[in-house]
Parts: structure tokens; sequence; C-alpha cells
């Protein structure tokens, strides 16, 4: 398609992206832009000296200032859209990006952002040509890839017309308990040193990754000190062989919110950008040991000082076909589900090859959780296939947490199989859902898949979409005064 035929196609509809078909995601860049500006803030108020105390306690050169904040826009910005949200973090004011994969990298390059960008996967000697000429910062955990990188380097043309960079920096990852990668902290030192050495590369940054997800529990307070008192040795060790090394960073979101000793001389953030767990519950438990409590000045719970974050993405599908069904009904592949009543389903277009119903559950070793992922599974299954009974019967299941498909607020149970691009849902108790019904769409954000189109917002108008097939296209002219609601179907 030519560029401007989707808007010359759309012209008058109140959702022009419909024309492309009845299932978006909305992303509001206002959103994304307000949560950096709070984090920013949310750090500095959370008193770096913090991390100051924390270097000298740890004979660490201290940080010269506030940290500085990368935003993480890896995994096509956790489902976000990886160039659009690039650009609204460097528009607000993002330092670096930070990227898994080179390919990653190299999206954004092309797509001319000039920010720096670091790689966090390590870098293979493969890929160094490559890196060193999209200019993407690599991470690097042997002296394989850094040899390739320098080698690369001396490759670079020379002479007055050429922009060869007087060095390439390399950020060097260290494993103080993820055993996901890195180097261990006793070899970081000689590696350091030993990069150092190579013609062309100058080591920017010294980095770990704390295994702390959205549990933040004390004990997870706790394993966090234990990795960053190993990270803190680990970089005493490099600079007691005579290297400055400028970045040296550990705190994710995880740590923003609760270790401020951890923020050193930057802060990577993915997460709290995009409006997660910034606030609540969860924090209380150990907010006043933590930034928050800092921030507040207190040892106490103040939810005043968290960040006030706001969720960026809605994901939005319209019903196709609504039919009632006989007792006896099969349902879906299988049929999974033959049904016991009159029932009224549902039918939407969307399915796992979306990211519907795609979500692994983690294996996990500690028997407790186990034995919960069991029976809410069962409680689930049992709940599907209609088998529960007396008061059980009556029961939702809430063990899901928050439904998938929601309409007007209430929550729509699958029936059968998600299959791989539709999904039936009951809908006997909502006589008002029929085709064309506006339906919330709740999976994790991360696994929506790319080929759904993504509308950008700003200032409550449409600005971009981006689909895969079609690629991004500016939509200055679609006439859309705010983004539709929920009510709107
Ligand atoms: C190395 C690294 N740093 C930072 C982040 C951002 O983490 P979060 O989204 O919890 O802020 C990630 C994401 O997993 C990561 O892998």
């Amino acid at each position: 398609m030519r560029p401007g035929a989707l808007t010359s196609t759309s012209g008058g509809l109140e959702r022009p992206w419909e024309t492309l078909g009845p299932t978006w995601i909305e992303i509001d860049l206002d959103a994304l832009a307000g949560n950096l500006t709070e984090i920013r803030a949310f750090v500095c108020r959370s008193r770096p000296e913090h991390a100051r105390g924390f270097a000298e306690r740890h004979g660490l050169r201290p940080p010269s200032g506030p940290p500085k904040v990368m935003v993480v826009v890896k995994a096509d910005a956790y489902g976000h859209g990886a160039v659009e949200t690039a650009r609204a973090a460097a528009l607000a004011g993002a330092d670096a990006l930070g990227v898994s994969t080179l390919l990653e990298g190299l999206e954004l390059r092309q797509a001319g952002l000039t920010i720096p960008i670091l790689m966090l996967n390590p870098l293979t000697p493969a890929e160094a040509g490559t890196a060193v000429l999209a200019e993407v910062t690599p991470t690097v955990t042997d002296l394989g890839a850094a040899e390739a990188l320098s080698q690369a380097y001396r490759a670079l043309p020379t002479g007055p017309a050429t922009r060869r960079p007087s060095a390439i920096p390399v950020h060097i990852a260290i494993d103080t308990g993820m055993s996901r990668t890195g180097v261990k902290p006793e070899r970081v030192a000689d590696l350091a040193v030993r990069i150092a050495a190579q013609p062309g590369l100058t080591v920017e940054g010294l980095y770990t990754h704390f295994s702390t997800g959205a549990d933040r529990s004390p004990a997870s307070l706790a394993l966090m000190r234990q990795q960053l008192t190993r990270f803190a040795w680990a970089v005493a060790s490099v600079e007691s062989r005579g290297l400055v090394v400028p970045l040296r960073h550990a705190a994710c979101s995880a740590a923003v919110m609760l270790l401020p000793e951890s923020y050193l001389d930057l802060v990577r953030v993915g997460n709290l950008f995009y409006g997660y767990g910034g606030s609540g519950d969860a924090m209380a438990q150990v907010a006043g040991k933590g930034a928050a409590g800092a921030a507040a000045g207190t040892t106490g719970t103040d939810a005043a000082a968290f960040p006030k974050l706001r969720e960026a993405w809605t994901m939005r599908t319209r019903v196709l076909e609504v039919r009632e069904v006989p007792p006896g009904a099969g349902v879906g592949y299988g049929p999974d589900v033959v049904v016991k009543h009159r029932m009224r389903l549902a039918t939407l277009p969307v399915g796992y090859a979306d990211g519907v119903g795609a979500e692994i559950r983690p294996t996990t070793f500690r028997p407790r959780a186990r034995l919960r992922v069991f029976v809410r599974g069962l409680f689930i299954a049992l709940h599907r296939r209609g088998l529960l009974v007396g008061p059980l019967a009556r029961l939702r299941p809430r063990a899901e947490g928050r439904s998938i498909f929601e309409h007007d607020g209430h929550p729509l149970d699958i029936v059968g199989r998600v299959s791989m691009q539709q999904t039936i849902v009951e809908v006997t108790a909502r006589p008002e859902i029929t085709p064309g019904s506006l339906i919330l769409v709740r999976i994790r954000r991360v696994l929506a898949s790319p080929r759904l189109g993504r509308v950008y917002f700003r200032g409550g108008r449409a600005v971009a979409a981006r689909t895969v097939s079609l690629g991004s296209e500016a939509a200055a002219g679609w006439e859309v005064a705010s983004p539709p609601t929920q009510a709107a179907g």
C-alpha cells in the first residue's frame, strides 16, 4: 500500500484504524512521557546520597550526581512498539535506551534514533562488526567478543571525511546471583583490564541485574542487598586496578522503588516506565525500608512518595459473532467443552497467535507455590467444564487474577480451548453484547503479537499507527478527538 493510502481510505471514520481490522492496541505516549518525568523526580527525591554513602562504605568512587535514566525498550518495548516508544522516551529526556538484541538496536538506529543504546545480551563475536557500524554499545562478557570488536574498530575507515569514534564503549555484565549472563565477580577485574588494553575499546560500564521480579517481599529485598554487595565488591576490584568506569549500574524498576543505594551512576527502567509496579499494596510491605520511605523521609509507608505512573497500553477487540447454543453442543476444538445448559456465546477475533492464553506459567521448585498453581489450575478447569457443584459452583475463578476479557467492566469467561486467532466467551448474562461490541483485552503486553496494529495517542489525538504489513504511518489526517472509551461498545 502506498504511503498515505490509509488516511485517504479512512476519512470520516471515528476510529480509522478499524478499516484494518477489529483488534488493535492503543498506546498513550503522554503516559509514557509522564512516567519518565515521575521516575526521574522520584529517583532524585529518593536521596541519591544513599548511593554516595553506599559507594563510600564499599570503597568505590562516589557517583558524581543524580543517576542517568536508561529506558529499557527490549522485546518491542514490552509490546508497546519499539520505535514509537523509543522516540517518546528520547523526547521525554531519557539518557539512554536498553535493548536485548543487536537487531533491536539496529531497528532503532534505522528509525533515526541517535541516543546511546546499550545491548543487554552479551555480544557474540559474529555481531561485532554490525554493532560497531550501528554504534550500538555492546555488553561484553568474554575476551573473544572484545577482540572481535577491537578488530572491527580497526577496520573502520580513517580520514577527515569519516566519523571514526575515538573508542568503542563497552559494558561488562557481572553475574551477582541470577546465574543468567555475566562474568563472575572474581573474574571481572582481569577481564576489564584486558578489554581496556584492546586497541579502540573503552570500558564505559559495569553492571549487574537483580533476580527480584514482581515479588517484593522482605526476603527479596535481602537478596537484592546481597547482590548489590557482591556488585560493589566486583566494581571495587576493577577500580583498584586503576580503571575509571563512568557508568556503574544495577537498579531495575524494583530496585528503583526499594533500594536507593543501588542507583549509582544510572538506573535501567522498564516496568516503571510502562506504568507497572510503581505504587500500592505490594510495595507497602517493604517501602518503609526502601526508596519510597527514603523519598518520604520516613521509615513508614507514604503513598504520596510513590511515583504517579499511568499504564499506557490498552488492547481492544470487537465481537465477531454471537450465537445461542443448546445443551449438548460442543464448543471449540476437541470439543473440550460440551455445554450443559443453553448458552449465549460470543466469538472474539483474537487467539493464542495474538498472545491470548499464551502465558507460560514458570515452573517452580517451591512446593507451596507448586500446590497453589495446581489447585488454581484445577479450579479453573473444573469451572470451565461446569463440574463444580454445591456452593463451589457459585465461585468465580478469581484465581485467574484479572479476567482476560472485559465488557463495560464485567469479566467474560472463556469457553473451550483458545484457538489460534479466535476465542469464544460466554455472554449468557450479558444480552447487551452483540456483534461489534467493544471488548477490553488484558494480556501480558510483551506476549501481544507484533502483528497486531498499534495506534499511538498524544494530546488525546491519534498521531501514528504501526502495522507490521504497512509499517508506520503518520495519522495526522485522522479525525480522532480522544481515545475511545470502554463504554463506546
Ligand atoms: C539487564 C536488564 N536491565 C533492566 C531491565 C528492566 O527491568 P524492569 O522492567 O524490571 O525495570 C531488564 C529487564 O528484564 C534487564 O534484563
